[in-house]
């Protein structure tokens, strides 16, 4: 039987079409294509960054590809690069090394692609944003804890690694805190090293060989994996809670020596904050809308970059509870043990 459709019947579809985009190619989904290049995924918190900004973008209706450079700067720049023949409309960009990364803002841009630094800032290039916590002040947090406990004596100090800006930002926040009490003559530092990578074992072998130089009174540890390199260190030489460190993140195993008294404070970072903003600011930019809550400039040798930085919290065994186990970051029997 042949239907023979009036004109006004074609003209009613064409304009229900037109009106509830029929036939049109769901390109949502394609549009807003995020690609999060990640340095690795070695400590804990970037599996947490990882899984809860996938879970953040997906609910703004955003597609995620994950690219893991396993810690090698020229891997990171092919993943990106691949990325962008895939369409990616927006870079999220944890760096590895903050200088060899420069070039992904340039092939990015020359696609009219922008580049969210997440967490640590990409070195001499034309950033579109930054979002982190403020890393000085994850270093004055540091370092004030320690020295509430150590106000007078010999420091050690371990570093992060020197290809990560947030490791220069954090030690410049330790020295905020400090200098007055060298100043004055109370703390001395006897030794500080940067541990290549943030990795524990580097932090292990350097305290081993400050301990044997050296009466260590405060280690002021950069992040959770080498203040686990320290109570290490500190574990051989039958030190462990009797010398106070600091660290960074709420690893789980440094929350546990929070709670037995081996370990003084972590810097909490809620991952959840930084991981849903950068997914609702990702999504903004590749919209072309402006992103709310620029509280900050950072200077990365070429621009100043516009940064939004949240902030972070001093975790320590009176106020774990209410933090880390509030937010359900750890539970409490894991924590307790
Ligand atoms: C830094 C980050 C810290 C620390 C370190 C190790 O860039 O700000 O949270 O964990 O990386 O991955």
């Amino acid at each position: 039987m042949k239907v023979r459709l009036s004109s006004l019947m074609i003209f009613l579809i064409a304009v229900s079409c037109l009106v509830t985009g029929c036939g049109k190619k769901d390109t949502s989904s394609d549009e807003l294509l995020i690609g999060l290049s990640m340095a690795d995924l070695k400590e804990e918190r970037w599996q947490r960054d990882r899984d809860m900004f996938k879970t953040a973008a997906e609910a703004l209706g955003a597609k995620v590809i994950v690219q893991d450079a396993s810690g090698d700067p020229n891997t990171q720049i092919q993943q990106c690069e691949n990325m962008l023949v895939k369409g990616v409309k927006i870079l999220v960009v944890i760096p590895k090394n903050a200088d060899a990364a420069a070039p992904i803002v340039e092939k990015a841009h020359n696609q009219n692609v922008k580049v969210l630094c997440y967490d640590r800032v990409i070195a001499n290039a034309d950033v579109d944003l930054y979002v982190s916590f403020n890393n000085v002040r994850v270093g004055e947090i540091q370092a004030e804890e320690i020295l509430k406990v150590v106000p007078k004596g010999n420091y050690l100090i371990l570093l992060g690694d020197p290809g990560d800006k947030n490791a220069g930002m954090v030690h410049q926040g330790h020295m905020n805190v400090l200098q007055p009490a060298i100043d004055a003559g109370d703390v001395k530092i006897v030794h500080q090293q940067a541990c290549d990578k943030w990795k524990r074992e580097e932090a292990k072998r350097i305290t081993d060989d400050a301990l044997t130089k050296y009466k260590i009174d405060a280690i002021v540890a950069s992040n959770d994996g080498t203040a686990a390199g320290a109570i290490a260190a500190l574990e051989a030489a039958g030190l462990a809670g009797q010398i106070p460190v600091s660290g960074q993140d709420a690893d789980l195993l440094n929350c546990q020596y929070i709670v037995q008294g081996k370990q003084t404070v972590t810097v909490y970072k809620p991952i959840r904050k930084i991981a849903e903003f950068s997914a609702k600011a990702a999504v903004a930019m590749i919209k072309g809308e402006t992103v709310e809550g620029i509280n900050a400039h950072v200077p990365n040798g070429k621009i100043d970059v516009p940064t939004v930085f949240l902030t972070p919290l001093p975790v320590t065994k009176d106020n774990i509870d209410e933090t880390v186990i509030a937010d359900g970051f750890h539970s409490r029997e894991s924590i307790y043990q």
